[in-house]
């Protein structure tokens, strides 16, 4: 069986001396595919740490542009200088925050895989989706413009997240069942082989039992896996 990948997402937390801290505590495991995507001020100071070797560093955004004058923005080429070896593009809270279109999105996705960047592409639908029964219609329309054209070789740098907004930092996870059957929707209408890690508060206590599911390649990690000890435990409860 091919390794569960376990992505942390520390969103805007930890300052150089603390994400070094936590590397020099965090116990990976050769069973499971472990990475950090970091805030952009974080990812040298990581990608230096020797346990590198062993995970991936990743940001968390980056701009759909080459270079030039994007006052505020981080390019591939910026990412790859520091080290960075993956993105994740589309998470939620830049859709709904910062107003992130599919559109925009989409030309993040093509900026990275034409420059071989893996990314992780995030969707998910909003409470109000899903109680008016859309969630499948809503998924199905972001995978589409964010992916629709790409060949079988451009695949193999995409990875998607489905993260129910509604689950996103609340503690009200979907369950293993509504999270299966979106995962297999998604497998079904992508053309090719794709990972598919479902993230929205994943815990210690939850996180085996959404990984047992035969449509779950992995988690994206947001709050649980913040303090490195949580990680460990976290890391620890999927190794059996
Ligand atoms: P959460 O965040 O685990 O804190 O719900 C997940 C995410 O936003 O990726």
């Amino acid at each position: 069986m091919s390794q569960k990948i376990v992505i942390a997402n520390w969103k805007m937390h930890k300052t150089r001396k603390e994400a070094v801290l936590y590397l020099s505590h965090l116990k990976p495991s050769p069973k499971i595919d472990l990475r950090i995507a970091a805030s952009y001020t974080l990812i040298q100071d990581m990608a230096l740490h020797p346990i590198h070797e062993k995970i991936q560093m990743g940001a968390q955004n980056m701009s759909s542009h080459t270079e030039g004058a994007f006052t505020g923005e981080v390019s591939i080429a910026q990412l790859r200088d520091i080290g960075a070896d993956f993105v994740v593009l589309g998470h939620s809270e830049r859709r709904h925050i910062f107003k992130e279109t599919d559109e925009e999105i989409r030309a993040k996705i093509e900026r990275a895989v034409v420059e071989g960047m893996p990314c992780i592409v995030c969707v998910g639908e909003t409470l109000e989706d899903r109680n008016s029964g859309n969630e499948k219609k809503v998924i199905q329309k972001q995978l589409f413009i964010a992916l629709n054209g790409f060949d079988e070789k451009h695949f193999s740098k995409i990875m998607i997240a489905y993260e129910p907004v509604w689950a996103i930092g609340t503690g009200n996870a979907a369950t293993k069942e509504q999270a299966e059957e979106i995962h297999s929707f998604i497998k079904e209408v992508v053309p090719f082989d794709v990972k598919v890690l479902y993230g929205g508060s994943v815990n210690v206590d939850n996180i085996a039992a959404f990984l047992s599911q035969p449509s779950i390649d992995g988690a994206l990690v947001g709050g649980a896996m913040l303090d490195v000890e949580n990680a460990n435990q976290l890391i620890e409860n999927l190794e059996d």
